[in-house]
């Protein structure tokens, strides 16, 4: 029913003030050292977050990076989408975050040269509450890569359309984080409370995170997208992300089909959107 009501432009430009008073803290914070780290976080729901984790992490493998793709959604879409049946795991990342470092490298699974992932399934949804009386629940991540993360050039980790314990650990473990945001006025609403999480993780944890805004499933013929990204773009300057991912069927069938674009079609705008994506983010980390 979005589609019905109209963005007023006042409420987007108080948004955007809101917002850009955060990313001002988050740019003052100096610079960390935990490696290659990244979430791709929006609690909202759709806006590309598994279809640039899955696909960024292949064009790195692509240049020889050694890439980890870690699934923190019991939805298991990044499994999935690269071709694993999830459902039928010895070992997830549910394992993982409960019984310690122990079996971390017993569950990853290779995907093709460079490209490993940890994958989740629905396991994962009871976490939360298993976890509740744990004073160490929001660094179980950070602390289980300790161990591995010397293994890879790039991690990356997929995140749930929530801001719940999955999202916050993932924050605590990254040193970048993306916002997929889809290119309609509508998406706006989605990455405030990230933006706020981020901020108020930032405050009490004194975690070092660069923020990136990545624009999604744009749509060249249609106004909308192109004036959102020129506020998105006009608000938080270098914040955002020169790349641009289209919207085009083609990636939705690479995904549907269990492979990442550069092998379902490397001709296609998804694959050149990707790879500008992935180049950019080679040259920024
Ligand atoms: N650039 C694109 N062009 C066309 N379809 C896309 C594009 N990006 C994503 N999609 C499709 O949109 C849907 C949502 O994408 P995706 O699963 O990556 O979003 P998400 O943010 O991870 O969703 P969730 O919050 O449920 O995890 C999928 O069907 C996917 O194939
Ligand atoms: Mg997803």
């Amino acid at each position: 029913m979005e589609g019905k009501k109209r963005e007023n432009p006042h409420l987007m430009e108080d948004r955007i003030r809101t917002l850009k008073d955060w990313l001002s803290q988050i740019q003052e914070s100096k610079e960390g050292k935990k490696g290659r780290i990244i979430s791709i976080c929006n609690q909202k729901g759709g806006v590309g977050k598994t279809v640039t984790a899955i696909n960024l992490s292949a064009f790195l493998a692509a240049y020889r990076q050694r890439t980890l793709l870690i699934d923190l959604d019991p939805q298991g879409h990044c499994g999935l989408g690269l071709g694993i049946d999830v459902d039928s795991l010895d070992r997830s990342i549910y394992d993982t975050f409960l019984n310690g470092t122990g079996n971390l490298t017993e569950t990853i699974l290779s995907v093709k040269p460079h490209l490993d992932i940890l994958p989740a399934n629905i396991e994962l949804a009871a976490l939360e509450t298993e976890l509740v009386n744990d004073s160490h629940r929001t660094t179980k991540l950070v602390d289980r890569l300790q161990s591995i993360k010397h293994l890879y050039e790039y991690i990356i980790i997929d995140c749930p359309p929530s801001i719940g314990l999955l999202t916050i650990n993932a924050l605590v473990a990254s040193r970048m984080v993306i916002i997929p945001i889809q290119s309609s006025f509508f998406s706006l609403h989605g990455f405030e409370r990230i933006l706020e999480t981020v901020g108020t993780l930032m405050e009490t944890l004194s975690l070092d995170i660069k923020v990136y805004l990545l624009l999604t499933l744009f749509e060249g013929r249609l106004r909308e997208s192109w004036i959102v990204r020129e506020k998105v773009k006009s608000a938080f300057g270098k914040h955002l992300l020169h790349s641009v991912i289209r919207k085009t069927t083609r990636l939705n069938e690479a995904t549907r089909r269990g492979i990442s674009i550069l092998e379902y079609e490397p001709r296609s705008m998804g694959c050149y959107d990707y790879h500008q994506l992935a180049k950019e983010i080679m040259e920024i980390e």
